[in-house]
């Protein structure tokens, strides 16, 4: 399954670095090609002529080296991985990856990755638990780094706890089982619609919803380390979209979001639904600012199309359609009939009666429904890793569908 991948293994200054000449040769074995980026510091531990005739490549370890080769190495290492695993991953590391410090070749290069990271703690227990590695830790999952382990056990310090890097047959057959699965989008287009939209009342005011667009941003995310083209048609939000290979769409209304997803819908493979768009937009917008008169104003408010309902019916053979649905009462009746109406693949059910899931919240719980009558209901768990779940159902869905 690692057959001719492109793998780069980052190695930081840990005892447990002695365990990556296994790993190494796992990959190697495998068929993977691989490149290793080792810090200072791991050269104190494993030697770069061990490095470079396991993998057979030449190793990168210093930043400012001079070689024959032009590019800058750093860039093109990050292009050329599917996929990073750090063994072992420092505290030291971990801190500067989760706060952007870029002074090594391989702090530098992860910075510059667009693919999945892999990477496996090591440490002393008590290292572990403080927390300032344990908040770095949250950082990088919540970012999408997917972490392996670490485990429990003797450690070379001389003490057993939790902090033990992971085997390095346990770091491949992950590694290995992500590829497996085919969790990847490579040559995929996807359109994610987050946030919610904005409808004119006039000049100053508008009809708007409480939706903060984390979902759809962290949808957009997970998509694009998975390699796929994103757009994301968004409403009114504050968030940044982090991965510069997101193209973003910013829109205020429904109708704009409409006319932005019409425009790159025909060419998506994977469409997801997420934003809060309003059903009703005020027929018409006064010009001028409305002033306060009469003791009651009524306004005239007018149905906006529905965005899914309309890419579901314009729906391509190979596409694959999410929904969101967000229900207070009957909610699976109220998603299924949403999913069938829509034409949809997938919906994903957010219920407000969830604590901790819904609008504003960093965390949601959902329930995922498809079309062949699937349903996995999923636990509380911080939005990052929920748009794991949904991505990982959708391309499992799809892969499926290939195999009828
Ligand atoms: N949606 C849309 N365009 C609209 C309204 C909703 O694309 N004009 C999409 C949302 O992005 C979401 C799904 O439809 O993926 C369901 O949205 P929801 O508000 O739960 O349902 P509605 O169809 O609007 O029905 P209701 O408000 O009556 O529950």
């Amino acid at each position: 399954m690692c057959k001719d991948l492109h793998i780069v293994i980052g190695i930081t200054g840990g005892i447990a670095a002695y365990k990556s000449l296994s790993l190494i040769r796992l990959f190697k074995k495998a068929g993977a090609e691989v490149r290793v980026v080792a810090t200072p510091h791991a050269l104190e531990f494993v030697t770069p002529l061990t490095l470079q005739t396991l993998s057979q490549n030449s190793v990168y370890t210093d930043l400012f080296a001079t070689t024959e080769k032009v590019d800058v190495e750093h860039i093109s290492l990050a292009e050329w991985a599917d996929a990073v695993v750090v063994a072992p991953a420092t505290a030291n590391l971990i801190g500067k990856y989760a706060n952007g410090i870029a002074d090594d070749a391989l702090s530098t290069m992860l910075l510059a990755c667009a693919c999945p990271v892999f990477m496996a703690p090591a440490m002393n227990k008590n290292m572990l638990a403080h927390p300032a590695v344990q908040e770095n830790l949250q950082t990088l999952q919540k970012r999408g780094v997917l972490l392996i382990g670490p485990d429990a056990g003797f450690l070379a310090c001389g003490t057993t706890g939790e902090g033990r890097m992971k085997e390095p047959e346990e770091i491949f057959s992950t590694v290995q089982e992500f590829f497996a699965k085919n969790l990847t989008l490579n040559g995929k287009r996807a359109l994610v619609t987050a946030g919610p939209t904005y409808e004119p009342i006039d000049p100053v005011r508008f009809i708007g919803n409480h939706s903060s667009g984390l979902m759809g941003f962290a949808l957009a995310e997970t998509l694009a380390r998975r390699g796929a083209q994103v757009t994301l048609v968004t409403g009114p939000t504050h968030l940044k979209s982090q991965n510069p290979l997101i193209e973003r769409v910013d829109v205020k209304t429904a109708a704009q979001m409409l006319e932005a997803c019409q425009r790159v819908a025909p060419t998506a493979d994977i469409i997801i639904m997420s934003a809060a768009v309003a059903d009703y937009t005020p027929e018409t917008v006064a010009p001028e600012k409305i002033k306060k008169n009469d003791a009651s104003l009524v306004l005239n408010l007018k149905k906006t199309t529905d965005i899914l309902a309309t890419l579901g019916r314009q729906k391509t053979e190979n596409q694959c359609i999410v929904g969101f649905a967000l229900e207070t009462e009957h909610e699976e009746a109220n998603a299924l009939a949403k999913l069938k109406n829509k034409n949809a693949d997938l919906i994903v059910l957010n219920s407000l009666r969830n604590e901790g899931a819904g609008f504003q919240c960093s965390t949601n719980r959902v329930t995922i429904l498809d079309r062949n009558g699937n349903k996995v209901e999923g636990d509380l768990k911080d939005k990052t890793q929920v748009a794991e779940d949904i991505v990982t159902y959708v391309i499992d869905y799809m892969n499926n569908k290939k195999s009828l």
